[in-house]
């Protein structure tokens, strides 16, 4: 089997790992890439934006598989123009994608699904927003209706800052506060059959203790030891297979990775967000963890013969990922700063460096990102992948280098959600 992957950060590294790992995988390439990727797969210069130039490439090269990473190919249908030119694709049809495209979409369908979520309200006018925050009080969870890559979301008490967020988006919804440790739960889907992968954890805020700003995930562990046994179940039965079935009641049926981030509330796992593929960095640890061959798995799904395959089976062991990230990072990056270790922790026993934001300058690794690398270790438990990951993140430096020193450390599964700080 041939593959591409589609896109340029740490999830399509792992993804392109993963596949190069299926004995079934024959040839993987990547477009555009990075410097890491470049390790396990063959790298091809296409805007990853461009529905005709990805499906121009996947025809090229005859590929059986195209698996688009990010949500904003997606969103602009790059699956479609793939999928127009008979090539198999992993990634929901624009259309699809509207479930992570716009918060008001994904609420409707769960609305309709039965699918337990926060209760939101969308609002255009000062009005709106000042009812809606005085509907549901503080915390206040105030979304923009966009795509904004996990950062176009506030929670805050402060009502000012409520306000004044919302005030800057076009449209915006406002939620009631989930509280609850978060997981996420990435289920593989082919429009009607789901399968979920085994629960992971993603470390949001920039700092230590769950504090600062919301990132795209500064680390992430599996499995998650302290959550109930039955939750991937619990949640394909609760939330996926009622939303594939409103997706395929309007038309748009949904094929590829549905990302729902719970929050485990005293009432139960609720849905705080879908996204419509995998997360980065919670994706890493899971594929790290994985028994089953991904491309066989992932190419069922995008040809709709999901039952076909086995569920995915997962190792007796754990997995840590470590974000390292640039300078300035949520408000901004930093570029060219020149990156060292890289690959003396990668040659760690059960570590993976997987590259996010990394470019060559002058045959120099540099950081071009927020997000740079993510230092990935197998272990026997959660305890042991942790030690091996910080080992290995301890011989990586660059100017300027951010990381958080709590991810996956006890006790598990307080820290992240528990609670607004
Ligand atoms: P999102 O982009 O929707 O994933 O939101 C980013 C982060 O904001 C989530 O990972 C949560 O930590 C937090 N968040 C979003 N919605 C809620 C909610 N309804 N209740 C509590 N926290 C939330
Ligand atoms: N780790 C969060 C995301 O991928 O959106």
């Amino acid at each position: 089997m041939r593959t591409l992957v589609i896109g340029t950060g740490g999830r399509e590294h792992a993804l392109a790992r993963a596949l190069s790992l299926d004995p079934a995988v024959t040839e993987v390439h990547a477009a555009p890439g990075n410097p890491g990727i470049a390790a396990v797969a063959t790298l091809h210069d296409v805007d990853p934006m461009s529905g005709p130039s990805v499906a121009d490439l996947a025809v090229s090269l005859g590929v059986d598989l195209v698996v688009v990473g990010p949500e904003a190919p997606l969103v602009a249908g790059v699956a479609d123009a793939v999928r127009e030119r008979g090539i198999a694709v992993f990634g929901p049809s624009r259309a699809a994608a509207r479930l992570e495209g716009s918060k008001a979409f994904a609420n409707g369908v769960m609305e309709v699904a039965g699918v337990p979520t926060a209760g939101s309200h969308t609002c255009t006018t000062a009005a709106e927003v000042a009812a809606a925050l005085d509907d549901f009080g503080a915390p206040y969870v105030v979304k923009d209706d966009a795509l904004a890559a996990g950062k176009g979301v506030v929670v805050t008490r402060d009502r000012a800052e409520a306000v004044a967020h919302a005030a800057a988006c076009d449209r915006v919804v406002i939620e009631e506060f989930l509280d609850g440790p978060e997981v996420s739960v990435f289920a593989i889907c082919d429009g009607a059959t789901a399968y979920a992968l085994q629960p992971a954890q993603d470390f949001k805020r920039i700092f230590d203790g769950g504090r600062g700003p919301n990132t795209g995930g500064m680390g992430s562990y599996t499995p998650l030891t302290w959550a109930q046994p039955d939750l991937s179940e619990v949640v394909l039965e609760r939330v996926v297979r009622p939303t594939l079935a409103e997706m395929s009641a309007r038309g748009i049926p949904f094929v590829g990775c549905l990302y729902v981030g719970l929050a485990l509330t005293a009432s139960g796992p609720r849905v705080i967000e879908f996204n419509v593929r995998f997360g980065d960095p919670d994706i890493q640890p899971v594929l790290a963890v994985l028994d089953s061959p991904l491309g066989e798995l992932l190419l069922a799904a995008a040809q709709g013969r999901l039952a076909e395959v086995p569920a995915p089976v997962f190792r007796d062991a754990a997995a840590v990922t470590v974000v390292l990230a640039s300078a300035g990072y949520p408000e901004s990056s930093s570029k060219g700063d020149v990156i060292t270790g890289a690959d003396l922790a990668g040659a760690r026993e059960g570590v993976d460096v997987i590259h996010a934001g990394t470019a060559l300058a002058d045959g120099d690794l540099v950081t071009a990102g927020g997000r740079v690398l993510a230092v990935r270790a197998l272990g026997t438990d959660v305890a042991d992948a942790r030690a091996t990951a910080y080992a290995a993140a301890d011989l990586v430096s660059f100017p300027g280098l951010q990381r958080r020193e709590d991810i996956a450390s006890e006790p598990l599964g307080v820290v992240e959600g528990a609670s607004l700080r």
